[in-house]
């Protein structure tokens, strides 16, 4: 299974992703590109640290969401690399349907909460504001509805009264680390 990733941000959720496949750990899973639509994002270095291509393709004209000639050129790349899986990992623009028909049930996304609480942005300082007794995060397929596809896989972080902001952050992305890379391996073994 072809996986390419699309991240906007650090990138430490594709790093888990590959370093579980030189780990063996990502089933008959393959990364085989890295896109970003931030031409200085850190997720562009995991590219020649993994030997795996990694580019940035440019959104333009839109600001927040995916569309028109940005979203032709996401296509156009993800058509390229001859993706079986498309996973969002901190890709922070909103897909169309352009995109989402091109590659219909293909596309998963990670969300920083237990959806379908909290979707949107800031997912865990929703929660943590909230000041819910639970959070954690969960890896769904993409839909039109924002953070609102079937879920396929979540896992459970407590939160403690002692936590802040950031040590409940440090544990949802633990948690992020350890969901999708397992989600992956497990989609790579039942996709048909
Ligand atoms: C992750 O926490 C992911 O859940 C979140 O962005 C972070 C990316 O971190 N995604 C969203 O909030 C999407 N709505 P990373 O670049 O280190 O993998």
């Amino acid at each position: 299974m072809r996986v390419v990733i699309l991240g906007s941000g650090r990138g430490s959720n594709a790093e888990a992703i590959l370093l579980a496949q030189q780990g063996g750990r990502l089933g008959a899973a393959r990364v085989v590109q890295i896109l970003s639509d931030k031409p200085d994002a850190g997720i562009l270095a995991l590219g020649p640290r993994f030997g795996v291509p990694a580019k940035f393709v440019d959104p333009a004209p839109f600001k927040t969401k995916l569309e028109g000639e940005g979203e032709a050129r996401f296509i156009e790349a993800i058509r390229e690399c001859g993706a079986d899986l498309v996973v969002l990992a901190g890709f922070m623009r909103v897909l169309k349907p352009g995109l989402l028909n091109a590659f219909a049930g293909k596309i998963i996304n990670l969300h920083p909460s237990l959806l379908p609480a909290f979707p949107g942005l800031d997912g865990i300082g929703q929660a943590f504001r909230a000041g819910v007794k639970e959070t954690g995060c969960t890896v769904h397929y993409v839909t039109l509805e924002v953070d609102a596809g079937r879920i396929i896989e979540q896992a459970r972080v407590p939160v403690e009264t002692t936590d802040t902001l950031e040590t409940l952050a440090a544990k949802v992305h633990a948690a992020e680390h350890r969901l999708l890379p397992v989600v992956i391996a497990r989609l790579s073994t039942t996709a048909k």
